[in-house]
C-alpha cells in the first residue's frame, strides 16, 4: 500500500479516516487510548503542510437522525487541549468544506450520513471529492467496508495508509507471521461464540493457548463439570471438546465464584468440581492463575485478547491482575487488543510494559483469524493500479 509518510502533502486537502470511537460520559471522553494513538498522525499531516480533515464514527447511531449524543464534540474538545492548533467541528460537509493549513477540521460522525454503513457509492464519492488525498488510519474500523473506510478509498485521487494503520498491520503481521517461539495466545472475555472461532484459527499458529472468561467456562463444562449459572455456551461444548482434544488448552483447576453479578458480591474460591447450581464462575482461582503465569513466563511471543475474569469487580479481579503482571514482567514480544483488555491494562498501569497495544477490537480479532480486512484490501488494490 501507499503510505502517508511517503507522500508530499504540502497544501493538499487531506481526509483522514480515524477510529475516534471512544467511550463518552456526560460529554467527556472517558478512555482516550484511540485519540492518543491518532494524534501523531494529525501532527505529521500538519507538519507536512496539509489542510487536515479528520473524521470517525462514534457509536452506532441511526443514519439520518442526528442527536447531540452522536456528536464528535467531546473528541474535538479533547483535541483542542492536546494540539496547539485550532480544532473545529463541521457538521455539514458533504458538499464541500473550507480548510486552511495550520488547523484541524473534524467532520461530524460519519455514521449520521445516509449510506455510510452500506458503503453507498454516491456517499463514497462525496467524501472523495473533499480531498486530494485519503488517509485510512482507522485500524479499529478496517474490518468494516463502509463509505468512509472503503468507498472513499475507491474514488479519492490518492488513497493511502496512515501511520497508525501501518504500524498496527506491521506489528500484528510480525507477531503472527514469524513469531518467536513459544508463542502463547490468551483469549478471554465474554463473547464466547465469536472467540471460539478465533481459538480454532489460533490453535494453528500458537504453541500454547490459554482461555479465560466465558470461553474457559465452556471448556470447564465440556469436561463434565457443573458450571452453575456461569456464562458459557452449551451448544459449543462439542466444539470445545474437539478443540481440547486437538490442542493443548489448560482448563482451570480452581475458580472464584459468586452468587450475584455485582460490584460487592463476595467471592469464594473453589476447586473446579465444587461449583454448585446457584453459583457463577467470575474469575480463575489462585492455583490456575499461578499455572497460567508460569506459561506466560515461558513464552517468547504473547497475544492477549480478553480478561480472564470480571476484573471490573474488585473481588474477581485477581486472576486478570496476575496474568497482567506476568505479561508486564515478561521479556516476550507482547501484543494486546480489545476494549476490555485495554481497560484492564489501564487499570493495572502496565501500558508501557506491553510491546504493542492494538487500538482494534473486532478488527484485531479478524486480523488474528487471518481474515482480509476490506479497508486494507482496497488500499492494496489502489496501490496496484
Ligand atoms: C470498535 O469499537 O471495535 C470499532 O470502532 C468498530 O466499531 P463498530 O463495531 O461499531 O463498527
Amino acid at each position: 500500500v501507499i503510505k502517508m509518510t511517503d507522500l508530499d502533502l504540502n497544501g493538499k486537502r487531506v481526509f483522514i479516516r480515524a477510529d475516534l470511537n471512544v467511550p463518552v460520559k456526560d460529554g467527556v471522553v472517558t478512555s482516550d487510548a484511540r485519540i492518543r494513538a491518532t494524534i501523531p498522525t494529525l501532527k505529521l499531516a500538519l507538519e507536512k503542510g496539509a489542510k487536515v480533515m479528520v473524521t470517525s464514527h462514534l457509536g452506532r447511531p441511526t443514519e439520518g437522525e442526528f442527536t447531540e449524543a452522536d456528536s464528535l464534540q467531546p473528541v474535538v474538545d479533547y483535541l483542542n487541549n492536546a494540539l496547539d492548533v485550532p480544532v473545529r467541528l463541521v457538521r455539514d460537509y458533504l458538499d464541500g468544506v473550507e480548510v486552511n493549513q495550520g488547523e484541524v477540521v473534524v467532520l461530524e460522525n460519519v455514521r449520521i450520513n445516509k449510506g455510510e454503513k452500506k458503503n453507498d457509492a454516491e456517499l463514497g464519492k462525496k467524501y472523495a471529492a473533499l480531498c486530494d488525498v485519503f488517509v485510512m488510519d482507522a485500524f479499529g474500523t478496517a474490518h468494516r467496508a463502509q463509505a468512509s473506510t472503503y468507498g472513499v478509498a475507491e474514488y479519492a485521487p490518492i488513497a493511502c495508509a496512515g501511520p497508525l494503520l501501518a504500524a498496527e498491520l506491521d506489528a500484528l503481521g510480525k507477531a503472527l507471521k514469524e513469531p518467536q517461539r513459544p508463542m502463547l495466545a490468551i483469549v478471554g472475555g465474554s463473547k464466547v461464540s465469536t472467540k471460539l472461532t478465533v481459538l480454532d484459527s489460533l490453535s494453528k499458529i500458537a504453541d500454547q493457548l490459554i482461555v479465560g472468561g466465558g470461553i474457559a467456562n465452556t471448556f470447564i463444562a465440556a469436561e463434565g463439570n457443573n458450571v452453575g449459572k456461569s456464562l458459557y455456551e452449551a451448544d459449543l461444548i462439542p466444539e470445545a471438546q474437539r478443540l481440547a482434544k486437538a490442542t493443548n488448552i489448560p482448563v482451570p483447576v480452581d475458580v472464584r465464584v459468586g452468587t450475584e453479578f455485582s460490584e460487592t458480591a463476595p467471592a469464594t474460591e473453589k476447586a473446579i468440581n465444587e461449583v454448585t447450581d446457584n453459583e457463577s464462575i467470575f474469575d480463575i482461582g489462585d492455583k490456575t492463575a499461578e499455572e497460567f503465569a508460569a506459561l506466560i513466563k515461558n513464552a517468547k511471543t504473547i497475544l492477549w485478547n480478553g480478561p480472564v475474569g470480571v476484573f471490573e469487580f474488585p473481588n474477581f479481579r485477581k486472576g486478570t491482575e496476575v496474568i497482567s503482571q506476568a505479561i508486564a514482567e515478561s521479556d516476550a514480544f507482547s501484543i494486546a487488543g480489545g476494549g476490555d483488555t485495554l481497560a484492564a491494562i489501564d487499570l493495572f498501569g502496565i501500558a508501557d510494559k506491553i510491546s504493542y497495544i492494538s487500538t482494534g477490537g473486532g478488527a484485531f480479532l479478524e486480523f488474528v483469524e487471518g481474515k482480509v480486512l476490506p479497508a486494507v484490501e482496497i488500499l492494496e488494490k489502489r496501490a496496484k493500479n
